[in-house]
């Protein structure tokens, strides 16, 4: 994994914006949904490979609010993800005692869907290890806007003084309020943008951009990742004295 002789700072929270699904399939001359498919398998792999580094939260980014625009027959393929997960990543995360959330919209999901992730989160909520917290029908945007809508409530409710809107109140409504911080955000296939992933939690995260495509993306190259970040200075706005 990493030399006996280095001293490696691992991050607490990793998020990845797991990219280039599509390309991966298209360079192999395979429809896109066989990319997402070996996307899926590789969701496993680094989850258990940031388990075994002692990570303690990994987010990934599965499926946006702006990816329903995308073609139907490719939305009805993503769709089925919930369900892959249920079967693909049970035995592997029982053993390593992966914890599963989910984080997004419930609003547009299918109820079966929706019956799917919230069995995946119950039968896992009691372990120990990784929280590996995937984003479906996940955006800032989307986040960002219900936090706003539940803190006013509460203001127009009697229920909070807007004197006492804090930073930490915001962050308690936020979808990922039971988190460490983000301290690292890789994103694959070489673009470089957010596309609407983590932007509040993103603030001081390190950023991490690789060409390779997501299901290329190895544990190998994980630990590059996080030795890079372990060699960047955060400085969070101060100085070093
Ligand atoms: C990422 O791969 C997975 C999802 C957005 C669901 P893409 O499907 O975006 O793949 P590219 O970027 O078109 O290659
Ligand atoms: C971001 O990738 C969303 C996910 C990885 C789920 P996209 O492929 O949808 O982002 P853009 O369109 O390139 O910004
Ligand atoms: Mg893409």
């Amino acid at each position: 994994m990493f030399k006996k002789t280095t001293t490696v700072n691992i991050p607490k929270h990793v998020a990845i914006i797991l990219d280039g699904n599509g390309r991966w399939a298209k360079k192999r001359g395979m429809p896109r949904t066989f990319g997402h498919q070996a996307g899926v398998e590789n969701i496993r792999r680094i989850a258990i490979a940031c388990q075994k580094l002692g990570i303690k939260a990994l987010s990934v980014f599965a499926f946006s609010t702006e990816n329903w625009n995308r073609p139907q027959s490719e939305i009805d393929y993503l769709m089925t993800l919930p369900s892959e997960f249920e079967t693909k990543f049970h035995d592997d995360f029982l053993k390593h005692d992966i914890k599963v959330i989910f984080s997004g919209r419930k609003t547009k999901l299918s109820d079966t869907n929706l019956a799917i992730m919230k069995r995946i989160s119950n039968d896992s909520q009691n372990r120990q290890g990784l929280v590996l917290n995937i984003c479906f029908d996940y955006g800032s945007y989307d986040e960002l806007t219900e936090a706003v809508k539940a803190i006013a409530s509460d203001v127009k409710n009697g229920n909070l003084n807007p004197e006492n809107i804090t930073v930490d109140v915001v962050e308690s409504h936020l979808l990922t309020k039971n988190l460490p911080s983000l301290d690292l955000l890789i994103r694959t296939s070489g673009e470089q943008r957010l596309s609407n992933f983590l932007l509040w939690q993103a603030a001081y995260a390190e950023l991490y951009f690789t060409p390779t495509y997501w299901p290329d993306f190895s544990p190998k190259e994980l630990y590059k990742a996080i030795l890079e970040y372990s060699h960047r200075d955060r400085r969070f706005g101060a100085i070093k004295r």
